[in-house]
């Protein structure tokens, strides 16, 4: 076991003054970044450190025009919201010509870019794209098993399953219910993460990456891997997919027993931070290993536990927020990026997907920035800069 909760209380915590500075270092680079990824959006990754520009496509485009929401929201400048709307209608667009949007990723998409802009602007057409894509993932809704598909056609009998990632799609869901009064929504989503949470949780408080669904009897059949180096291993990721995923799934239903999930799927990922805290792609691999790192996760789990600490009592609330403290003091010194000639991203060292001879991955975005991790560093440091309101 590479750490304990005692093992972490030997490191450097954050700061005063280092969320404020970081958050200034970002939105300048995020600001120079506006004339090229204004009309056009970033790539999912990083290439030697810098984003190309795409077209609206893929599951990622969403946490480029969310860092874009949350530089508005540190800075009040203006740019950033003309910015974001431009983006608004290109989300709009996408959801009604139906662009790359036959999987569940409807939730990183449009709660980040259409749910943020209607929560800060108003925007009508923000709101009339994020409950179209609220709509369309309902329709990834499988009764037989009571999960949402996350990938191919719904129904397809080789993609009959679910993945750990599809707890951050809840959100949007329950958002729905908020804003229509239609229950609907809300009831997919918890009888999402309740199936989810009943096969992909591990004995030893590891997790599946993906797990599949019997077509007929809708009984969990066996947990495989995408991502990950084994079908048996933690995928670090994914693994701080669960922690968050669990915490905002808790922030709308209040299911007592989220708590424990969060628990032991948080205590996995801290007890397995390597030396430096930054953890490696998958946590088969521990300090000294020469395999890469995945910045992201990092990102995602310490707005996880800033998030979940919120309800826990004060005893865990302060253990937890101990390591996000510690994570987040490791991704400022480590990975953090404010400088546009050495990168056009914000946090170095993420890994999109790794080849490995279990996964069916090739290597894509290794040692790279990638728009995820950016958006999710971005999100850490405003949570400790002010009373937040979620755009999940
Ligand atoms: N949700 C896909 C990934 O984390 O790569």
């Amino acid at each position: 076991m590479a750490q304990t909760f005692e093992s972490i209380k030997q490191y450097p915590g954050v700061e005063d003054g280092m969320v404020a500075k970081a958050l200034d270092g970002a939105c300048r680079v995020v600001k120079s970044n506006l004339p090229e990824f204004t009309d056009k959006f970033q790539s999912s990754n990083s290439f030697d450190n810098f984003y190309e520009p795409t077209e609206n496509v893929e599951w990622t485009t969403g946490f480029w025009t969310g860092v874009i929401w949350l530089a508005y929201e540190h800075t009040g400048d203006e740019a950033f919201k003309e910015a974001a709307l431009v983006q608004v209608d290109s989300f709009l667009k996408r959801i009604e010509e139906k662009i790359d949007v036959n999987h569940h990723d409807m939730g990183f998409l449009y709660s980040l870019s259409c749910v943020a802009a209607y929560k800060l602007t108003g925007s009508e057409t923000a709101k009339k794209a994020a409950l179209l894509a609220a709509d369309h993932l309902a329709e990834r809704y499988r009764e037989v098993g009571k999960f949402l598909q996350a990938w191919g056609n719904p129904g397809e009998p080789k993609e009959y399953r679910l993945i750990i990632d599809c707890l951050l799609n809840l959100p949007i869901l329950y958002w729905a219910t908020e804003v229509t009064g239609d229950q609907s929504y809300a009831e997919k989503a918890e009888n999402h993460i309740k199936t989810a949470m009943k096969c992909v949780v591990r004995p030893d408080n590891s997790t599946y990456h993906t797990h599949f669904i019997d077509m007929v009897t809708g009984e969990p059949t066996h947990g495989v891997t995408h991502q990950g180096n084994r079908n048996n291993s933690a995928w670090a990721r994914g693994q701080s997919w669960g922690v968050y995923g669990i915490a905002l799934s808790y922030r709308y239903l209040k299911k007592p027993e989220y708590i424990d999930l969060f628990c032991r799927v948080t205590d996995y990922f801290i007890e397995h931070l390597p030396e430096d805290l930054v953890p490696y792609w998958d946590f088969d691999f521990d300090t000294g290993s020469d395999e890469p790192r995945d910045s992201s996760a990092s990102a995602i789990t310490i707005c996880g536990i800033l998030e979940m600490a919120k309800y826990l009592d004060k005893e865990k609330a302060d253990k937890y927020l101990e390591a996000a403290d510690k994570m987040l003091r490791a991704l400022i010194d480590h990975c953090a990026n404010t400088d546009s000639k050495v990168s056009n991203g914000l946090l170095l060292h993420g890994t999109y997907a790794r080849d490995s001879k279990e996964n069916t991955c090739t290597n894509r975005g290794v040692d790279e920035c990638n728009t995820w991790g950016d958006y999710f560093y971005m999100e850490a440091l405003i949570r400790l800069s002010k009373d937040w309101e979620l755009y999940w």
